[in-house]
């Protein structure tokens, strides 16, 4: 039997109440204070991958680490990350063979270098699948859109991350023009000119969000932000957003005010077999996130070497756990947005709002 460790978090106060029904009501300041005592704990044994293409059991271990966002991006680095670190510890010891850092537990420790360096087994951020199935989902709701990404505008927003970064290389190459948002100047300076030794792709950078993304035909977000940064203001008539970001960057009022606005969330896999996770991450059963699905796939693979770590990945690993994925009969879920599938009838209602707006019939907001 192989086995796998994933250290996952809260999301928000809803995932806080949904592990513990007896946090409802309670002020976030409390809640917070309470998680900073709690040590991480092993929530659930998976049970129930089946590969297509090899007969290896394999099963895991989800271990949560008692944090909010909020506190990952505001308590002392030192301490989130021997917070992380003990939880990657835990599923070690636990047995995991190889152990994926879910949400913001790859942005702590130079997105994960740091961890993988006190474990003995291997580490993965799953952030190669992430980036490959984001880019999947872009592409389908763009075509879903009639959109020609050769002449679209594409912005990515947390453009100099480990997930945004990869992006921006692999959109560089099929795109008319790229904007790339982040708050850090430098880092997106050195980005652009990466991206310009590469190929012929015309690219901006932008430390203001709502200038960077203004005239974007798609944008693809994947921030460490703490959630809701793109509002409903300042978006093109007939945007496709995908939104990576987990809590996402997307707020809720986009789906409220923009319904001529296509908000899709990357990385949601359909898992092959018949998957119990024996824990409720809010997710329709059989559904997982595309880091959790890699940690999976490697794990059914035997690969316990340390796999996604740090910011610079490589676009070969993109491609090989791509390949690897279809192998064992992983694949991307339908479009989903704001915990619903997105149905084609929603396709067509953004697409008929766009076709109003050109023909001046609706004043959009
Ligand atoms: N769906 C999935 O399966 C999945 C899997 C893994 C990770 N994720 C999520 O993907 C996101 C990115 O992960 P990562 O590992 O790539 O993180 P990362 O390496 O820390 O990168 C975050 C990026 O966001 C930028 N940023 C942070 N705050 C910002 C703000 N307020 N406005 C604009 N840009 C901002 C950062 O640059 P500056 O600091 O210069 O602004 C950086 O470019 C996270 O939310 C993570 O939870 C999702």
């Amino acid at each position: 039997m192989n086995v796998f460790g994933f250290l996952l978090h809260p999301l928000g106060m809803q995932d806080v109440v949904r592990y513990a029904p007896n946090a409802r009501g309670k002020r976030e300041a409390l809640v917070s204070k309470i998680l900073e005592w709690m040590p991480a704990y092993q929530a659930s044994i998976i049970t129930g991958v089946r590969s297509r293409a090899v007969d290896t059991q394999i099963e895991g271990r989800f271990i949560t680490i008692p944090m909010l966002p909020q506190q990952f991006l505001e308590k002392e680095r030192r301490w989130v990350f021997e917070r992380v670190l003990q939880g990657a510890l835990l599923a070690q010891s636990n047995g995991a063979q190889i152990v994926g850092l879910g949400g913001y537990n790859s942005v702590v420790g130079e997105a994960g270098r740091a961890i993988a360096e006190r474990l003995d087994v291997g580490v993965t951020s799953g952030n190669s699948y992430t980036v490959a199935t984001a880019m999947e989902a872009t592409l389908a709701a763009a075509r879903a859109m009639d959109l020609d990404l050769a002449r679209c505008n594409v912005a990515v927003v947390g453009a100099t991350g480990a997930i945004g970064g990869v992006c921006s290389r692999l959109l560089a190459r099929q795109v008319a023009r790229l904007s790339l948002v982040a708050r850090s100047r430098s880092r997106l300076q050195t980005l652009a000119e990466k991206i310009h030794h590469e190929g012929p792709c015309a690219v901006s950078i932008d430390t203001d969000l709502e200038r960077g993304i203004r005239e974007a035909d798609v944008i693809v977000s994947a921030t460490s932000s703490g959630g809701g940064i793109i509002r409903p203001d300042n978006l093109k008539p007939g945007v496709v957003i995908c939104d990576v970001a987990l809590p996402h960057d997307v707020s809720r009022e986009v789906a409220r005010q923009r319904p001529d606005v296509l908000v899709i969330e990357g990385g949601v896999i359909e898992v092959p077999g018949e998957v119990q996770f024996n824990f409720d991450f809010g997710y329709p059963p059989g559904h997982s996130l595309a880091c959790m699905a890699e940690t999976m796939i490697l794990t059914l693979e035997g690969r316990f070497d340390d796999y996604s770590l740090g910011r610079g990945l490589d676009l070969e690993k993109v491609e090989e756990i791509s390949r690897l994925a279809a192998r064992h009969g992983f694949r991307t879920a339908g479009l989903r947005a704001f915990d619903e599938p997105v149905t084609g009838e929603k396709i067509e209602e953004v697409k008929s709002r766009l076709r109003d707006h050109r023909r001046g019939l609706s004043v959009i907001r």
